[in-house]
């Protein structure tokens, strides 16, 4: 296999020029790295645009009372907010700290969803101060304190109560949420949302409006959301009989797979639309439900393959009848999904596209740790110190749970179109490092 065999992996608007150099946006990948640096994240727009509307309009044409909101934990920066505002996306936010960047980016305040398990009362004060369009309550202590900021700012916040269905999505172990054993969301079968459900209703501060649940992530099949949707609705059906709650939103999440390696088929969002909202429709008539406002919560899927990660080789290290480690500039410090979930990567030479790949080599990071691995027995072209290397789909859940471990630096991130690039965020600086320090 080639790089360019695996294109179909990497953001759309990637080609290969003359010169079997990978361009992405318009823009070649050596060029950008000579340009700002590696390790390089570069974001293409047309891919992000061209997603947000798969969904929107996937969801739309099946169900028009669809609304979308970005999970921004995958992926945040001022920038793609407000680019994603242009999408008619809302946001998903779990921390005050995505609700400032929110507010930094001029969002509309309406069209944010505040999740979390925990959220701290300094959190949920702010979030009434921005009047934040609905508080997701994940639990009864969040309720109860929930209620009490909310009567004494004398507002009334509109909340939608997260249930735990009780379904296994099939997902990484650590990325599994809505199961009985999980810290997210209020378990229906234990008795704790119906006690929500009653006391949201009797409070005058809180407006109950809906439910959401999320299964965990990336969910590769549709079973996990056709198991799931008529559990909520047969509680949300029992809620309305016994204390008079009406579903008027109901949102199940996010969770949406996408293509990691070339020999992978993930659904489209129009799998996911088709199944989706059949549940929903089907489960609400056949209970008499009114049709509630859906509400989408695609984060990978919309950052995931756009992001493309650019790294230079360092040192190479052959033990002789076991592996070759290929050092790159990079590694956990930007992408701890390989060590934390065994996450699975393709990665090829940039600048040598056309080449057969036929040394299957390991990419390890520069970080202090053996299980800084970020791609394991990838087939490269013979690779020298000084090549570049990309890996694709690293828009998501990357650069979000990047760290300075070791004192590295975070990358750069630009973003690319037509033949344009635009830094969307600096490299840190050794300064960024110890700005917070007193001594
Ligand atoms: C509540 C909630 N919604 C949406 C998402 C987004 O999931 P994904 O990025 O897989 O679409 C998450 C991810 O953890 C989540 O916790």
């Amino acid at each position: 296999m080639r790089g360019i065999d695996k294109v179909p992996v990497f953001p759309i608007t990637s080609r290969i020029n003359g010169t079997s150099v990978l361009e992405i946006g318009g823009c070649t990948i050596s060029d950008l790295a000579e340009q700002y640096g590696t390790p390089l994240y570069v974001f293409d727009e047309t891919t992000i645009r061209s997603i947000c509307k798969d969904f929107l309009e996937g969801f739309q044409s099946h169900y028009p009372d669809t609304s979308a909101v970005y999970a921004s934990k995958a992926f945040m920066t001022v920038g793609l907010a407000q680019l994603l505002q242009e999408e008619d996306f809302g946001l998903d936010v779990v921390s005050g700290g995505e609700i400032a960047a929110a507010v930094k980016a001029g969002l509309p305040m309406h069209n944010i969803y505040f999740h979390g398990n925990n959220k701290t009362r300094e959190e949920l004060e702010y979030a009434l101060e921005m009047n934040i369009g609905r508080i997701v309550v994940d639990n009864i202590h969040e309720l109860d304190v929930l209620d009490e900021l909310a009567e004494k700012k004398h507002t009334v916040q509109s909340i939608l109560l997260r249930v735990s269905p009780g379904v296994d999505p099939h997902t990484h172990a650590k990325t599994t949420t809505g199961i009985l054993d999980s810290k997210f969301g209020l378990p229906i079968v234990t008795g704790q949302a119906e006690e929500a459900v009653k006391k949201a209703m009797k409070s005058k501060s809180l407006d109950l409006i809906g439910l959401h649940f999320h299964l965990g992530s990336p969910i590769w099949d549709m079973f996990p959301y056709e198991e799931a949707i008529p559990i909520a609705l047969d509680f949300a059906q029992e809620m309305s009989r016994n204390h008079g709650m009406d579903l008027k939103e109901f949102s199940p999440g996010g969770g949406f797979a996408v293509r990691y390696l070339i020999d992978q088929e993930p659904p489209t969002p129009a799998a996911y639309a088709n199944a989706i909202t059949n549940a929903v429709k089907n489960g609400c008539n056949d209970r008499d439900i009114p049709l509630p406002k859906l509400i989408i919560e695609p984060g990978r899927a919309i950052v995931g393959q756009a992001g493309v990660a650019v790294y230079t080789v360092g040192a190479i290290k052959t033990v002789p009848g076991i592996r070759t480690f290929v050092a790159v500039d990079g590694g956990m410090g930007d992408n701890i999904r390989p060590a934390l979930y065994e996450a699975e990567y393709e990665a090829v030479l940039p600048n040598r596209m056309d080449e057969e790949a036929t040394v299957p080599v390991t990419i390890a990071g520069k970080y202090c740790e053996s299980g800084d691995i970020l791609v394991r027995d990838v087939p490269l072209p013979p690779v020298v110190p000084g090549d570049l290397i990309s890996v694709p789909v690293s828009g998501a859940y990357c650069l979000a749970m990047s760290s300075n471990y070791n004192m590295a630096l975070k990358p750069a991130i630009v973003l690319v179109r037509d033949g344009k690039s635009q830094l969307w965020r600096k490299r840190e600086t050794y300064e960024d490092l110890y700005r917070n320090d007193i001594s």
